[in-house]
This record gives C-alpha cells, structure tokens and sequence, in this order.
C-alpha cells in the first residue's frame, strides 16, 4: 500500500457498477462517491438493490463490471488485501451475527486479535472502551441470548468498531428491534455521525435520514434515482418513484 491517500480521496468511489443475479439485473451502472465523514442515508422500496450494494461495498458480493475503491484502494480479490479492506468497511446488519458462545466483550475482541493482531490486554481495552461508549459495558461478560435486541445490536456497532473501520455500512440495522429499542441504537449511530465516521446506511427511519444524514441516495430497480440533501429530498422529491415511496413511508 504505497498509495498516498488524501482528504480529498473519496471514502467510496463506486463507478459504473453493474451486478446480475442470473437474468436479473440488480445494480444498473451505479455510480457515485461517497467524500470521508459524510453521512449517506440509502432509502428505496423493497428489492432495489439497497442490500446488494452494500454487500458489494465489501466485497461480500463480487460484482460483474464496474469499479469499487474503498480510500483510493480498488477491492482486492481474494487473500489478504481483501481480510484488510473488510476490516476497513465495518457492517452491522439487521441481524446482529453475534457468536453466541462467546461473551459480548469476546465478541468484540475476536476480529483485533485474530485479523489485527492485536495483543489480549490491548484489544480487551479498547473492547470496554467500546462497550461503554455504547452504553452496554455492564453486560460485557454475558452472552449475546441474555441481552435485548437492542443491547445486541449495539454489541455488533461495538464490535465492528473495534476494528478501527475507515466506514461504516447498516443494512436495516433497526428493522429487527422491538419498537422501544430503536431509538438507543439510532442514538450511538448519531453520535459516530457526529464524530465524523463516514457512514452508509441503509435505514427505513426517516427521523434519522432527516437529522444526521448529510445525503440521502434513493435507489429505484437497481438504479440511484435521485441524490440530494435529505431536506430536498423529503420536501422536493422529482421522481415518480420517489414520491410513491414517500406517499407510502409518510402516511405510515
Ligand atoms: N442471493 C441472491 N440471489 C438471487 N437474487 C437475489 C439475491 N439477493 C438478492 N436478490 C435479488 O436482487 C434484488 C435486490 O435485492 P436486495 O436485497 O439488494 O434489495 P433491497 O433493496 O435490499 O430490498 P429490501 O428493502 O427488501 O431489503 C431483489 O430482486 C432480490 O430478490
Ligand atoms: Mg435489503
């Protein structure tokens, strides 16, 4: 990695990306950047494509042409290069993917030991920091079943944290939680968006898009359709397709 990178590198630079399940085409020429410490909010009806992109984000899907780079680095293939640029994009899912025999703070201190290389003092250190800035530093030594949805999910933002990730990607990462236990984990991805992580979030919470996204990307059939502030966005949506999707979410 010789590569110099500068704040004027994109965090994300995705151009002309296109991904095919079989026949179906679920990400048509996507291109756009994504500038370090911005706060992008994907919004799209069912099926758009919002999932795929982010796992393609990672690599967790290959796609078929196009280009990712994560902070001026193109995704590697396969090997090492890619261990390290996962460890560079942390993903916190709908489901928490927590391993449920370990302790929470095992959880959080697997991935620095075994990728990072981190020594055990360290990595616990740095794991306790983590759960208590996410406010569950008290349930470190239980196991994932004994925590709430919501201390869960905060686990796995813990978690993914530990690896120092230059970005974040949520997929839906409140869909699963009971009601009362949105707002706790909608709180910890607020003050990392304060913090200036550079964030990709798929979400279907309109408070949040509307108080710390600094973008939102509407995705339509595999394609980003509209691409502005989220103000513009809710208040002055251009796009059929957008307006249905508003209609529908708004009157929810
Ligand atoms: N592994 C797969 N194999 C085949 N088709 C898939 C696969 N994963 C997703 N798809 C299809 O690709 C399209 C995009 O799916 P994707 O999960 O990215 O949508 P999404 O916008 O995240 O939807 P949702 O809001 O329901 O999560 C859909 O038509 C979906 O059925
Ligand atoms: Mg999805």
């Amino acid at each position: 990695m010789t590569e110099q990178t500068s704040s004027a590198t994109p965090m994300i630079k995705a151009t002309a990306v296109n991904k095919y399940f079989g026949d179906l085409h679920v990400l048509k020429d996507i291109t756009f950047e994504v500038p370090r410490g911005q706060v992008v909010v994907v919004l799209g009806p069912s099926g758009s494509g919002k999932s795929t992109l982010c796992r393609s984000i990672n690599r967790l899907e290959p796609i078929d042409s196009g280009t990712i780079e994560v902070d001026g680095q193109p995704l590697p293939a396969e090997g090492r290069a890619l261990a390290q640029l996962r460890a560079d994009v942390g993903m916190v899912f709908q489901s928490f993917n927590l391993f449920a025999h370990k302790t929470i703070l095992d959880n959080v201190m697997l991935a620095p030991v075994k990728v990072r290389k981190q020594d055990k003092a360290t990595a616990r250190k740095t794991a306790m920091e983590l759960l208590e800035r996410v406010g569950i530093a008290n349930q470190a030594h239980k196991y994932p079943a004994q925590l709430s949805g919501g201390q869960q999910q905060r686990a796995a933002i813990a978690r993914a944290l530990a690896m120092k990730p230059k970005v974040m990607m949520f997929d839906e990462p409140t869909s699963a939680l009971d009601p009362e236990m949105v707002q706790e984990v909608l709180d910890v991805m607020t003050g990392l968006a304060r913090e200036g992580m550079t964030m990709f979030v798929v979400t279907h919470e309109m408070g949040f898009a509307r108080k710390a996204a600094d973008r939102v990307m509407f995705m339509a059939d595999g394609e980003i359709v509209e691409d502005t502030t989220p103000d513009d966005f809710f208040t002055n949506p251009r796009s059929a397709r957008a307006k249905d999707f508003l209609g529908k979410i708004l009157t929810h």
